[in-house]
């Protein structure tokens, strides 16, 4: 197996996960464990890999030096996607220094047996020289995304290592954002900062001052999934930023479930509506036995590209369907409040007996932070013409308030 190269001395080291489709709930073509190796007069391992693929970043490590002869090890975050090695690592370097916060330190004790593990808290500033012109300085990212996370830095040659920060989820033979795709390695980062990111919206961007005040280069960025920045590094600083503040397209996500067509129906008008109001509509049926729905994961994606989101539901035992429960769950959890453009929306759909469910997404849209633009429609069995009318309106009506003017 190949290691591949991003600067003299540095390379990647990491794991292709071809299989994996499902990632605690969210979809994905594969992905990448990205371990990195520094080499020279000190050799040092950044991150490591899911557990089971640690022989597949060895391999890798072959490529370039015996493994035997890493100095450091530096470990970015907890989560066992990045930290599934540490445990051979270890067996096979016994004492070898670990590099991470004293969040982390914790962390690693409650997922491994780490009473022989030679630690080294480090704190934001401190540095690690290598010798050979090489420095590494560490700069703690709490909740970036998890308590214990760290980026690293890679002072003369002006490469982060920002663990799962900037990362996409993608299974490729190519490493670097311009070989596999700018555009296309844009939207899968737009993915991942939509499903794990968002409700971290006030941290990056504080974060991202911070960087921007240290007034150091980045000329690639090299996270824990997917491809390396090296083109694009300075897009996707300013796409994490844009994304944070809420900047989205003219467009509303319509996202619903039906038992039996009214609720389609009546999503249907909204959307007829959304289009003559001079917004782009995204179309999200969740699933409702005859056709493949979308996914939550890829729905959450739409929302934060828009600016107006809409939910529907018919009611089920004076509940909302359970697709429509398990995404309203998901969005509440991702905050979108937290980002600093609001969205809008409504809720809306059809029942039969007491109804329900559209009083249960109203409260979720509050909670998950959606400023509410109207009073949910509710329709008792089927759509009459008043009816479509009325959502066809407030399709429109949604539309002109938040389009761009
Ligand atoms: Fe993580
Ligand atoms: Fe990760």
């Amino acid at each position: 197996m190949k290691a591949t190269k991003l600067a003299e001395g540095v390379y990647w080291v990491g794991a292709i996960d071809w299989n994996l489709r499902d990632y605690h709930g969210y979809t994905l073509p594969g992905t990448t464990y990205n371990a990195y190796l520094i080499t020279g007069e000190k050799n040092v391992l950044i991150d490591t890999t899911y557990p089971g693929f640690e022989n597949q970043m060895l391999e890798r490590i072959k490529d370039v030096i015996d493994p035997l002869k890493i100095d450091y090890v530096v470990a970015n975050h907890v989560e066992m996607d990045h930290s599934g090695g540490l445990p051979k690592i270890t067996k096979m370097l016994p004492g070898v220094p670990i590099y991470c916060t004293q969040l982390g330190v914790e962390g690693f004790g409650r997922h491994y047996d780490t009473k022989d593990w030679n630690f080294h808290v480090v704190k934001t500033g401190d540095t690690l020289p290598l010798g050979g012109g090489k420095t590494l300085v560490f700069v703690e990212a709490p909740m970036l995304h998890w308590p214990d996370s760290m980026f690293t830095y890679l002072a003369e040659d002006e490469i982060l290592f920002p663990n799962d920060a900037f990362g996409q989820h993608i299974a490729s033979s190519e490493r670097f954002d311009d070989e596999f795709g700018v555009d296309e390695a844009m939207k899968h980062a737009q993915k991942f900062f939509a499903n794990l990111i968002i409700p971290l919206a006030p941290k990056v961007l504080k974060k991202l001052a911070e960087v921007t005040d240290l007034k150091i280069g980045i000329k690639m960025v090299a996270p824990s999934h997917g491809v390396i920045w090296r083109k694009n590094a300075g897009g996707i600083i300013q796409a994490y930023a844009d994304w944070s503040h809420g900047v989205s397209k003219d467009k509303v996500t319509i996202v619903y479930d039906t038992m039996h067509g009214s609720t389609t129906k009546m999503a249907q008008a909204i959307a007829e509506g959304v289009m003559e109001g001079g917004c782009q509509v995204k179309f999200c049926l969740l699933k409702d036995g005859r056709y493949e729905g979308v996914h939550r994961s890829d729905v959450v994606t739409d929302v934060l590209d828009s600016k107006a989101v809409i939910v529907g539901s018919s009611t089920l035992q004076d509940e909302y369907l359970p697709t429509v429960a398990g995404f309203m769950s998901y969005l509440r959890g991702l905050k979108p409040g937290r980002l600093t453009q609001k969205k809008k929306g409504f809720a809306f759909g059809s029942h039969g007996g007491h109804g329900g469910a559209v009083k249960l997404i109203d409260a979720d849209l509050k909670t998950a932070g959606i400023e509410i633009f109207r009073d949910p429609i509710e329709v008792y069995y089927r759509p009459d013409e008043s009816e479509i009318k009325l959502c066809h309106d407030a399709g429109k009506a949604i539309a002109e308030a938040v389009k761009t003017k």
